[in-house]
């Protein structure tokens, strides 16, 4: 890794050099990031300095891009257009410099045509609850990131963010107030202090206020910057009570067919279209609710819809592309999506892949989430950095070819080579993709020997063959002929380390409730390895009388994941992160989960869990993650409970919420 340079000055590299000379004989385009190599930003007058900051060029160089791979599509597309919303699953970094490639094959772009992300809002863990918990709990204070590193964290982000922006985008970026001054500084620097456009403050006025020895904080902070000098700005306007602009839910009118602000009695809207009336950057809104039974996903630090509301509106217009990186339970493609605008949303927790699954399979029309029911168009979900190798067995040969290279961020040019096919350059040396048609194709020492025939010292000092693990029949990472070598970049991967000089990092699954917004840098990618599980079903009722419970005992739970990773547990049930349920999954074959149980609660109930008997559908779905995402699946039919449709009443109303308190 190069070393920080504080003061944003170059030095360029021989490497770079020799690069830059490279793509300018081959008649190339340079891309914009050699800009910044080449004229260096000027230097400013003041900057945040911390430890570990990293330039921009190596960061936008050195981030892995990992490919989208299609998980699962919801709903059937039946337009013509080509664009579909996408849930990404996987650590937002890495997944934006996929989508930044996207963005320059012109496959990220907005209804009019323009390439880039035209709203982005972020809502990222700042974790500083944890923080003062600290001293007395060390288990929450473990794995997070805290100063300089979390100061990073962040702004890695935000330099992707730019990046994807669309020249006339613009960022909302949802800070706490204990960090927001650090972030602030961060956004001068990444984006421009002349592109600071606004600090909004929303001002909630329905918090319980803690008895505390200072005034109780009642707000918090979202910053507004652009990309460029031009952006969508649309005036927004609001009712006033006593002086004070009051942000209303938005109702779906059935007769124009949009979301309007609230009508009064007769019908009439409540806002008046004036000057006077026009919203400030302070918003007075109310926090979500645990009452608020249409809207509540029960996600910590779920934020308002009216609150998205304000922000999309203001700031885009239908057909643009939002963009959400942090999406939590999915608020902001929720309001996305009902307001007409296309979306990504990315988060590398399972708990919130599933909460915005539910959500978007459930939506009503108005924000707040009652009214109509709102059929959410077609979208994507995929997964970033945690593979299914077996659906990759399945790919044709383009889509194997590109995927191969895109993993180990080898640029795709076709060539030849002594009458022999290669398919790109990785660091200068050709790579050839090797796709196994069937078991018995396979690379040994034979096979390199007669490609170096073929190739001769024409081919320089290494090459690199991708091909699946299993295809090679030795176990190095190269071989060496007449002085070349021959690595073998193995999909799963081996040498990874010494290409990217750095150790990878698992996708990191929180246990329990805290945990779920701490912050989650994971490296690298790996294959989805079904944990071995046991289990004991079963019911009865606790001692004392109550009610009948099934209960599902865990016996064992053991991850197969073969990830690089210093701090890996191998003991039972030492990697269960969380288990989802679904107590009434016959209806289709969508999970829809009902309830979910951290490893920390299980832990201390005896790893028992247990649901209530006449919440039993004749199948419940239960699906247990581990630390790293991967997940085993199991369908548990009622009779494996003891319970039996005569004589046990099946599910007296839907279970309530995913919080109702199971009975551990
Ligand atoms: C504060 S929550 C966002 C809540 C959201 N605004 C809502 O209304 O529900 C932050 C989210 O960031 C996710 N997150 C943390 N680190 C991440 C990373 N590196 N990549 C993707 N998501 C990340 C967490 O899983 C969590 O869901």
């Amino acid at each position: 890794m190069k070393r920080a340079d504080h003061r944003g000055q170059t030095d360029i590299t021989t490497d770079q050099r020799e690069e830059i000379i490279r793509l300018l004989r081959q008649g190339e385009d340079l891309s914009p990031e050699w800009a910044r190599v080449l004229f260096p930003p000027e230097k400013r007058e003041y900057e945040l300095l911390y430890h570990g900051k990293e330039r921009e060029e190596d960061i936008i160089a050195d981030t892995l891009a990992v490919p989208l791979q299609k998980a699962r599509c919801f709903g059937r597309s039946t337009s013509s257009d080509a664009w579909q919303n996408k849930l990404i699953f996987g650590d937002n970094l890495q997944a934006m410099k996929s989508l930044l490639q996207a963005k320059r094959s012109g496959e990220l772009c907005n209804a009019d045509g323009t390439p880039g992300v035209r709203l982005v809002y972020i809502d990222p863990p700042f974790a500083t609850k944890q923080e003062f918990r600290g001293a007395q709990d060390e288990k929450a204070y473990q794995d997070k990131l805290v100063g300089a590193e979390f100061l990073e964290f962040i702004r890695k982000r935000l330099i992707f963010i730019r990046e994807l922006l669309a020249d006339d985008g613009v960022i909302f970026v949802h800070t706490d107030w204990k960090k927001n001054h650090y972030i602030r500084a961060i956004l001068d620097e990444v984006f421009g202090e002349a592109r600071f456009r606004n600090e909004i403050i929303w001002w909630y006025y329905n918090k319980m206020q803690g008895n505390v020895n200072r005034f109780p904080s009642n707000h918090e902070t979202i910053y507004l910057y652009s990309r460029g000098n031009t952006f969508t700005f649309n005036t927004e306007y609001a009712e006033r009570e006593g002086g004070v602009q009051r942000l209303l839910k938005r109702k779906w009118d059935s007769k124009t067919k949009r979301l309007v602000n609230a009508r009064d009695a007769k019908g009439a809207l409540i806002y008046i279209d004036t000057d006077e009336r026009r919203i400030d950057d302070v918003w007075r809104l109310s926090m979500l609710q645990p009452a608020d039974r249409t809207e509540n996903q029960f996600y910590p630090t779920q934020k308002p819809e009216t609150l998205l509301a304000m922000v999309i509106e203001s700031a885009s217009k239908p057909g643009d592309l939002v963009m959400d990186c942090f999406a939590g339970s999915g608020t902001t493609i929720a309001v996305a999506e009902k307001l007409d605008r296309r979306w990504i949303g990315i988060d590398c927790g399972k708990l919130s892949i599933y909460t915005i699954q539910k959500r978007m399979l459930s939506l009503r029309a108005n924000i707040g989430n009652d009214g109509p029911k709102l059929a959410a168009k077609p979208f994507t979900l995929y997964n970033a950095g945690l593979y299914d190798f077996s659906q990759l067995k399945q790919l044709g040969w383009d889509a194997w070819r590109f995927f191969a290279l895109q993993l180990f961020q080898c640029r795709d040019q076709p060539h030849k080579i002594g009458g022999m096919a290669l398919d790109g350059y990785l660091k200068g040396s050709s790579v050839l993709v090797f796709r196994q048609t069937e078991p018995a194709v396979r690379i040994d020492e034979e096979t390199i020997r007669s490609m170096h025939e073929a190739l001769g010292s024409r081919i320089g000092g290494r090459m690199f063959i991708i091909a699946p693990a299993l295809a090679f029949d030795f176990q190095q990472d190269y071989l060496v002929v007449n002085g070349v070598r021959y690595y073998a970049l193995r999909i799963p991967y081996s040498i990874i380390h010494e290409l990217h000089q750095r150790e990878f990092t698992a996708l990191k699954q929180p246990s329990d409730e805290m945990a779920v917004n701490d912050t989650v840098e994971a490296v690298g990618f790996d294959f989805i390895r079904v944990p071995e599980l046991s289990y004991e079903t079963g019911s009865n009722r606790l001692k004392g009388g109550g009610q009948k419970q099934g209960y599902i005992r865990i016996k064992k739970f053991r991850s197969e994941a073969v990830v690089r990773d210093t701090a890996r547990k191998t003991g039972n049930r030492e990697t269960l992160s969380m288990v989802l349920l679904d107590y009434d999954y016959a209806a289709s074959d969508m999970f829809q989960f009902d309830a979910v149980v951290y490893a920390e609660t299980l832990e201390n109930a005896g790893w028992e869990i247990r649901v209530p008997a006449e919440a039993i559908g004749d199948r419940m779905m239960a699906i247990f993650i581990d630390i790293y995402g991967n997940e085993a699946r199991e369908v548990i039919p009622a009779t494996k409970f003891g319970l039996t449709k005569k004589g046990e009443p099946r599910r007296i109303g839907a279970p309530t919420t995913r919080r109702e308190k199971l009975l551990t």
